[in-house]
């Protein structure tokens, strides 16, 4: 058999299959202009509801101009190397002291991609013996940092604390025998539901098990708690979180991300996360550019308070008018609806076609069959005029689907 017949059997894949309708619309779309509320995409002004720049840095005329001028000093290659090799500055080791006092741990370090840097961090952290406890719900980079585990992963049912404990009972039993250890992994911010982990509970379960708790707050770090430390700030639990995660991909609006712990932690995860080690260095002018984004999240309270007015008008404007928006308490804003990829596909290019409001939509097998998703982002640079928009929109797109009128639709061509 060709290695290739079972590509071309699969035809591409649960989510590539649908590719050849979706490509450059519903998936790989083209959205143009400079990074705003307000872009355009096929050459059509749409608000934007799906990127994670929530505290609206990205174009922000003052990171602009650091990261340009970064750009210019150093060039796009410097450093070369990976950063134990030949590629560390003393830039990348202030913004590492700046990020580990910040989210209240003793030292941090950069990594290059958050989503390799999970990986790694979770590889670097356990053995064979070791038995790893996590949220079914976890980001793929905690799947796949599971992934590489050799030893025995325990599964809990979604932010489920009952299910947490009894998960605990039974890692608590095997790592007895092997004599290992035991990694709690969940999320700060879950990124589909908007539902923030529950860390102080979980935190609490110390008192009956040994574990040591590992937070991924992708979508945390900059938006949530009083200064934006991350949402182990929002629940009181700075101490309790052992190992801190968070990337520039969202509120940082650059690419990389961190890892914060105690300084022996960070000493060790230095020296062993492969994808770290084996990588080269983020480059300079990235590392100056975020200089200047963490400078403004933490000097510029009025940006979360901005995200915070546009979540809340946005979220209260939803419910009033009916919609299902599950159980988020943060700035991520799904709406659950009910119908098929069909009627999800009609919906969505409507909402385009008819409103120009874009957003992301999520369907099975990423949630049940039968249920939509579409998810909206607010951010700091959004209106309430952009916020009226959209629940105008939204409700005349809430009536066409209860009459059934999305249902006969085919998926675009
Ligand atoms: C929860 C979570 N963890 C990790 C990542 C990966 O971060 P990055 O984009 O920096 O690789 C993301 C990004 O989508 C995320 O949502």
């Amino acid at each position: 058999m060709d290695l290739f017949d079972k590509i071309t059997s699969s035809m591409g894949g649960p989510i590539g299959q649908h590719q050849k309708w979706s490509h450059g619309y519903f998936s790989y779309p083209k959205l143009e202009g400079e990074i705003a509320p307000h872009m355009l995409f096929n050459g059509k002004e749409h608000l934007v509801w799906s990127l994670n720049n929530y505290l609206g840095l990205a174009n922000h005329p003052e990171v602009r101009e650091a990261d340009a001028k970064a750009a210019a000093d150093y060039g796009m290659a410097y450093p070369m190397g990976a950063r134990m090799m030949s590629g560390n500055s003393i830039h990348h080791e202030e913004l590492e002291n700046g990020l580990a006092e910040f989210v209240g741990k003793e030292s941090a370090f950069l990594l290059n991609y958050g989503y390799q840097g999970m990986v790694s961090i979770i590889d670097a952290l356990v053995d064979r013996n070791d038995v790893i406890v996590y949220d079914a719900e976890s980001h793929a980079c905690i799947i796949d940092g599971v992934r590489l585990h050799m030893g025995k992963r325990f599964v809990y049912q979604h932010n489920d604390l009952d299910s947490c404990e009894k998960q605990l009972e039974r890692a608590t039993r095997l790592a007895g025998q092997t004599g290992g250890g035991i990694l709690l992994i969940t999320e700060g911010v879950f990124g589909m539901s908007g539902a923030q982990g529950k860390l102080k509970e979980i935190i609490d379960l110390k008192k009956k098990f040994d574990f040591r708790l590992l937070v991924d707050d992708a979508h945390g770090f900059g938006t949530m708690g009083p200064t934006g430390a991350g949402t182990h700030e929002e629940q009181d639990c700075i101490d309790g979180v052992d190992v801190y995660f968070g990337t520039f991909a969202k509120s940082m609006a650059g690419i990389g991300g961190f890892v914060a712990a105690d300084r022996e932690i960070v000493d060790y995860l230095r020296y062993n996360m492969r994808s770290q080690i084996f990588a080269k260095a983020l480059p300079m002018p990235m590392v100056i550019g975020l200089k200047k984004r963490f400078e403004m999240l933490k000097s510029m309270p009025e940006l979360r308070e901005k995200l915070w007015l546009i979540t809340n008008t946005l979220q209260a404007g939803l419910k009033e008018r009916g919609f299902d928006i599950g159980v988020t308490n943060t700035m991520v804003t799904p709406v659950y609806l009910k119908g098929d990829l069909y009627e999800a596909t009609a919906l969505t290019r409507d909402l385009r076609e008819t409103w120009g409001i874009f957003c992301s939509i999520v369907v099975y097998p990423v949630i049940p069959k039968g249920l939509i998703l579409l998810r909206l982002i607010p951010t700091a640079t959004h209106s309430l005029e952009d916020v009226q928009r959209t629940l105008d929109a939204y409700s005349a797109m809430g009536e066409k689907l209860k009459a059934g009128h999305y249902r006969e639709a085919a998926p675009v061509a």
